[in-house]
Order: structure tokens, then C-alpha cells, then sequence
């Protein structure tokens, strides 16, 4: 059996519809059954897979968990009803529940759920599937966002996502972060949230750790009305295990750079699987996952695609698991200058790689968005001789893995390639670089788009330099510097922090960046207009539609 295979609970069958008593239940949780309140994701043109937890001091061992779905949030129609045996919710996944609807819903539909334990209904959610394969959708819109730092600030950008009139979100990665000690915060950010770990450790050292940190965020209201209000499609990056970590081939272990014991190869192994299993736990995803598998590398397969009609294909690939040593891991020499030595190196790994090669050519929508963890383009800093590539984590690192994947994509003419990245804490627009490094108006491998940071540090923060009419300033001079060394960027900025919209139609795609107010616990929080561009069906370089700064 395939790590794919493995783990997904049976979809309900035809006809199943359980009377469950709990759902004329008429208590509304007050988020004591509920703490984490509700989600959906795994979208397929006929379900969703719905989640929840339930709090474990709320749990009776012999109390089934009702669900019910319906096409209207009054559930006037005769509703799908389910009932969850009291025996799938036990602490080995820390009473966290998934019920695959796939098959039992229509394509391109809105859907209201809710879940009923104990006489308390938990708050409704609302989901969407995907249109049929054959289907011709007029348009796609994707809200973008990642890296959300509990401990660096407030997520009024994820309410503001919530209202957002968007078909699916895409979260690119460090949903949390391993850290109950602001180690990845900016100054001052003791004045927001602080976290404290079962372990008492600053970084995440077991299973129960991860699950707190989970358990924590999720607990934040703006993230649970965004959650209610969208279904979700997941990757991850670095911090849901740790911090820069990649793959020791020689050891045939992770190696976690920055963690105390992350260079001993059995405590990693272990953290890295807690870390898959935690994101499991807490992600309805429709990925492979086999605990028992005997190799990492076969416990947890993170790659898969969506399709939206004839529209667009959206691929995502796991750039973590498998990725080799970045240029001077392990070394105190700095990777900027290298890259080029290495001959194995890999960020996605052999079957991973050939799995999206494949994805690549198969693709035959007018879009083939690529959700890419880490910035593809090169971020040069200086000029000529002096040139540095700072970000060797990003694909910086491996120029040789990015040369042949370039080669790849170009040979198999896949067709308008957008990029869509995280990672950076930055927002970003550039050209991808073909294989022989060409990215301009006319050649190009295609756009790549960055969506910020919602919270985690940026570089204006990083420095100090994030305040007021100074913050401005320095934002916009990074912003200039930077795109005078990077002719291939249209836009760059790492002054503030927010989330992207994207969207696709047969005619074009494009890209509009918003600044949200992180210092403010609100669902109000201020929003601006930081960039919009756009690409027409055939171009490859982001132009700007309009420009203002808020
Ligand atoms: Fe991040």
C-alpha cells in the first residue's frame, strides 16, 4: 500500500444517511467542544474533506460525532447526515476527525457543514468543490498566503481574506512555527502572543509540542472565521518541523540546522516524523501518510495537483523532504557564492521531480500554476563580480536543480507556468529564468508571483526599521536597491505584511498584493493596495496594472 493510500478514512458511502440525534441538538458551542472550531479542504469535483477537534476533556467514550451537510447554510433541504463512531476520536490523533465527502457532492458547489457532539453544534463552515475536469470556468481566484508567526503579530489579514470573494485558499507554507521563544520574531514582538510548550523547550522537541503549537493557532478567531468561511489547500515549509532543515543523503537522515539536537540523525528522524504527523493531524488533505512506512521519505507524500476545469492546474510540490544540503551546510563558510559544485544536488528529489515533469506535460489547461514553496528566481545582491546570492535556502542554493527543472519544463512546453511562492516574508513578482538564464520581456520560463508574510519578520523588521515614516523610507529604498540588482523583478517589497489575490481566465492571469495592519487584534484591520500586475495568456514578464502605496 501507498503512503497515498494508506491513511484517508472511507469516503461515505451512497445512501448513508445516519439520523444523528445530536444534530437537532440545539447548544452552540461556545468553543469548549470545539476549541479549534471547523475546516474543510482536499477539494475534488465531488466532496471535500471536513474537520474538526474535539476538546479531550470534552470527550465520552461512548458519544458518536454527528455531521450533517447541506447546499444552504439553513439546512432547510434534507441534509447529508454522518455519524462518526465515539472510537475515531482517541488521543493517538489528538481527537482530531476527517470525513471524506468525496463522491457525494456536485462539482462547482457550495456546501454549509457543521458538526454536533454532546448537545453543542460546532460553528457552520462553509466548502467548495472543484468544477468537472471537462468544465470551462470563466474564471479562478486564489487568496495566497503563509508564514503566519503567532508570536509576531495578529492575523486581521486572514479575516480580511475571509470576506474576500475568492474559490479556494492557498496556504504555501510555516502554517506555525516551532518556536515559543520569538526566536524567528522581530524586535519588540513580546508585546503580541506568547506560546508555552509541554517539553518547556524554546523549540519544538516532541509530538506534544507540535500539537500545542497547532492547537494554539488554531485557536486564534481570525484564522477560524478564514477556515469557516474557505476551503484550504496546504503545503508546508520549514518550521512545521524546523528551521532550514533538508535531507543528509549520507546519514540518509533530516538534518535540522538551527535546532540544539537537530544534527543528531535519530532525534531529527523523530522530530521530522512528529512534525508530518502533527500537520496530518491538523490538515484535512488529501496526501499520503503511512506512520509506518520504514522510510521517511515513504511516510508522507505532500505532492499532488488540483485541476479547475480547463482552466488552470494547480501543482504543489514538497520542497523540504527531500532537498539536499544548501552550499556550505554544516560548514561556517556562507553559501553565497556556490551552488554550482555539487553535481547531486536535488530540492524535490528523483520521484518527486518526475512526478511534476510529468504533472508538467500532462497539464493541458490554459494555466499551469505551480504552488512553489521557495523563491525559483535568482535574488542577486551587488553587481558583477561582486554579485551574491544570499537566499541559499531558496533554489539559489541548487542552480544546477533549478537549470535541469528549467530544462525540463521548457522541453515538455508546458503552458503558462505561473509560479506562486512564499517564503520570503516579501512580496515579489518576477520572471523565472530559463534554463540558459534568460528572464525578460519576450523569454522566460514564466511569471512567479510571492504572496508576504502574514505576521513572520521581514527584512525592514529584521533590521529595526519597520516603524512609521522611517519604515517607509527604508521599505522603499530595499524596494529599489533590490530591483535595480534583479532586472527580472517587477515588484518587490518587504516593508509590510498581508496576503495575495490571484486569479486566472482564459485571457490572462493576475496578481493583486495587499498590506494589512498585523500591530491590531481586528477583523478591521486596515487594508491597502500594495501592487497589481498582470500576464497575458503567451507573456512571461508581470506588468503593473496600477500602482499605489497605502
Ligand atoms: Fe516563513
Amino acid at each position: 500500500m501507498s503512503a497515498r493510500e494508506a491513511r484517508l478514512d472511507p469516503p461515505i458511502q451512497p445512501g448513508e444517511t445516519d439520523p444523528v440525534s445530536d444534530l437537532d441538538a440545539t447548544g452552540r458551542d461556545d468553543g469548549t467542544v470545539f476549541p479549534q472550531s471547523v475546516a474543510s479542504g482536499g477539494p475534488t469535483p465531488s466532496g471535500v474533506l471536513l474537520w474538526t477537534r474535539v476538546a479531550s476533556d470534552a470527550r465520552d467514550p461512548d458519544e458518536p460525532l454527528g455531521v450533517e451537510v447541506a447546499p444552504t447554510p439553513s439546512f432547510d433541504d434534507p441534509p447529508l447526515r454522518r455519524e462518526i463512531p465515539p472510537e475515531r476520536l482517541h488521543t493517538g490523533s489528538d481527537y482530531t476527525v476527517r470525513v471524506d465527502l468525496d463522491g457525494r457532492l456536485d462539482p462547482d458547489s457550495t456546501y454549509y457543514y457543521r458538526f454536533a457532539y454532546r448537545g453543542q453544534k460546532s460553528p457552520m463552515g462553509r466548502c467548495q468543490t472543484l468544477p468537472r475536469p471537462d468544465a470551462s470556468p470563466d474564471s479562478l481566484r486564489l487568496a495566497l498566503i503563509c508564514c503566519q508567526d503567532y508570536q509576531n503579530g495578529y492575523y486581521g489579514a486572514l479575516a480580511r481574506v475571509a470576506e474576500d470573494d475568492v474559490d479556494f485558499v492557498v496556504h504555501l507554507g510555516d502554517y506555525i512555527y516551532e518556536s515559543a521563544a520569538h526566536q524567528y520574531s522581530g524586535l519588540g514582538s513580546e508585546r503580541y502572543r506568547s506560546i508555552r510548550l509541554p517539553s518547556g523547550n524554546d523549540l519544538a522537541s516532541s509530538l506534544a509540542d507540535f500539537r500545542k503549537l497547532y492547537r494554539t493557532y488554531m485557536s486564534d478567531p481570525h484564522l477560524q472565521r478564514l477556515h469557516r468561511r474557505h476551503t484550504v489547500i496546504r503545503t508546508w515549509d520549514d518550521h512545521a518541523v524546523g528551521n532550514n532543515r533538508y535531507w543528509d543523503y549520507e546519514a540518509d537522515a533530516p538534518v535540522l540546522p538551527t535546532h540544539p539536537r537537530g544534527d543528531d540523525p535519530e532525534f531529527a528522524a523523530r522530530l521530522t516524523a512528529a512534525g508530518i504527523q502533527a500537520w496530518w493531524e491538523f490538515t484535512p488533505a488529501r496526501v499520503g501518510y503511512d506512520p509506518d512506512a520504514d522510510h521517511l521519505h515513504d511516510a508522507f507524500e505532500l505532492y499532488r495537483a488540483f485541476s479547475f476545469g480547463d482552466l488552470a492546474t494547480l501543482v504543489l510540490t514538497d520542497e523540504r523532504l527531500f532537498r539536499t544540503p544548501p552550499p556550505g551546510a554544516g560548514t561556517w563558510r556562507p553559501g553565497w557564492f556556490g551552488g554550482r559544485s555539487d553535481p547531486d544536488q536535488t530540492m524535490l528529489g528523483g520521484d518527486q521531480r518526475a512526478w511534476f515533469l510529468n504533472a508538467m506535460r500532462e497539464s493541458e489547461t490554459t494555466w499551469t500554476a505551480w504552488a512553489n514553496e521557495v523563491l525559483f528566481s535568482p535574488f542577486q545582491v551587488g553587481v558583477g563580480a561582486a554579485t551574491l546570492r544570499p537566499k541559499t535556502d531558496s533554489w539559489d542554493g541548487y542552480p544546477l536543480a533549478r537549470e535541469r527543472l528549467a530544462r525540463g519544463i521548457e522541453s515538455d512546453a508546458t503552458s503558462n507556468l505561473v509560479a506562486l511562492t512564499g517564503d520570503l516574508h516579501s512580496y515579489l513578482a518576477s520572471t523565472m529564468p530559463t534554463a540558459d538564464g534568460a528572464a525578460d520581456e519576450r523569454r522566460g520560463l514564466g511569471p512567479e508571483f510571492m504572496t508576504p508574510a502574514v505576521t513572520s519578520v521581514n527584512l525592514t523588521e529584521a533590521v529595526g526599521l519597520d516603524e512609521g515614516v522611517v519604515g517607509r523610507v527604508a521599505g522603499g529604498i530595499v524596494s529599489r536597491v533590490a530591483r535595480a540588482m534583479n532586472p527580472h523583478f517587477a515588484l518587490f517589497d518587504s516593508s509590510r505584511w498581508g496576503y495575495s489575490v490571484v486569479e486566472f481566465t482564459p485571457e490572462e492571469s493576475s496578481y493583486t498584493a495587499y498590506a494589512v495592519d498585523k500591530t491590531v487584534d481586528s477583523a478591521d484591520a486596515s487594508r491597502s493596495v500594495v501592487a497589481r500586475l498582470r500576464v497575458p495568456t503567451g507573456g512571461v514578464e508581470p506588468r503593473p496594472m496600477e500602482r499605489r502605496s497605502g
